[in-house]
């Protein structure tokens, strides 16, 4: 083999398109760009992660009973009923991995979140994707409804949706529930904590349901790579055995275990980003920029042919959103943290538009 050939990977991997999500650079800028905490984690998990910083924490491979105990009661849950990943995305990993075989039928909507179709795709299976309805981009529950069925392997829905911040309430995951009953169907609550929309009383009644939940967004913890996934407990045992025994690091389990306990933080947080979001809104509607309703912390915006050039200025002033043009032309996707933030946004907007 010469130097400039490459070992030829499976077909689905050569399928593939890599995934290239703009992450160079961001510190010191003002961060709008992908969802997370705008303002820092609880200083109670700081508290707790110095005080884990010692060379016996650092030399044992990590223990999981507390965290998990301590995390299935702050969710709700029995301790058999989550498992601890690496994100949201190892979450999604483990599921595919663990229901999907090549040429299985996956549903997703689109735009989503784009680890469904990267991981979907790792495994070689047909993606089937069904469009947000336009013009308001509400979740596509009778398009989704009208192509599952008994072949449909995995339906993944982030709820609310990333980008569109589109929700889709409990009635309409059941029928989707009873719709794919053969299907693994993973409800993703990255953005819970803003939505307070969620599917974990779902759990007992569906054996087909599977909820992530994620320390990356409200929690600020987005570093760390702490989620968790939760089903039944033989689900729950079966992806046990598709996950590595040690992928959730014995910092992050800290961290997590430390973010439960001060609930009261990310309350405070997610009520100011959701005052901020309002006057994010009336910001928009007084200067004309066309918006869509969000249950999330980001707001998607539609600025026409200039989306592209707007977020490069923007970078130039030292702030970052996200350019969605390349699925909905003309969109931004707008993180939303502090009302100062947004305020210094709606300035640069008046200012470059
Ligand atoms: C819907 C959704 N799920 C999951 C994630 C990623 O979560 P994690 O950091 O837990 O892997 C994101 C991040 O943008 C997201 O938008």
């Amino acid at each position: 083999m010469s130097p400039a050939e490459i070992l030829r990977p499976r077909q689905a991997i050569r399928d593939m398109l890599p995934y290239r999500p703009p992450t160079a650079g961001r510190d010191g800028s003002l961060r709008l760009d992908f969802n997370e905490n705008t303002v820092g984690c609880s200083p109670c998990v700081l508290d707790a992660l110095r005080a884990a910083l010692d060379g016996p924490t650092l030399t044992m491979y990590p223990e999981y009973g507390k965290a998990i105990r301590e995390l299935a009661r702050f969710f709700g849950v029995l301790p058999d009923e989550i498992l601890l990943t690496n994100g949201t995305d190892e979450a999604i990993q483990v599921l595919v991995h663990g229901y999907v075989e090549a040429r299985d039928e996956v549903i997703l909507p689109r735009p989503s979140y784009a680890m469904y179709r990267f991981y979907a795709e790792s495994v070689g299976a047909a993606v089937r994707e069904v469009d947000h309805r336009p013009p308001d981009l509400a979740f596509p529950l009778e398009e989704m409804l009208r192509v599952t069925g008994n072949s449909t392997r995995a339906v993944m829905i982030a709820n609310p949706n990333n980008p569109t911040g589109a929700g889709v309430d409990l009635d309409g995951i059941e029928r989707l529930l009873q719709a794919a009953s053969q299907a693994a169907v993973l409800i993703d609550e990255a953005y819970f904590e803003f939505s307070g929309v969620t599917a974990l009383p779902l759990l007992s009644r569906y054996p087909n349901l599977f909820v992530s939940r994620t320390f990356s967004k409200a929690y600020g913890l987005a570093a760390l790579r702490i989620g968790c996934l939760f089903s039944q407990a033989g689900n729950i045992a079966c992806l046990r055995k598709a996950q590595s025994p040690y992928s959730v690091n014995a910092l992050a389990a800290v961290a997590a275990r430390a973010a439960a306990g001060d609930p009261g933080y990310v309350r405070r947080y997610v009520e100011d980003v959701i005052a901020a979001r309002k006057l994010l809104c009336r910001g928009l509607r007084n200067l004309g920029i066309r918006y869509y309703p969000s249950r999330a912390n980001f707001v998607l915006i539609d600025v026409g042919p200039r989306a592209a050039e707007l977020c490069c200025r923007l970078k130039g002033h030292g702030v970052l959103v996200r350019d969605r043009t390349h699925e909905l032309p003309g969109c931004l996707r707008i993180t939303v943290g502090t009302a100062e933030q947004v305020e210094r946004l709606l300035g640069l907007f008046e200012e470059l538009l």
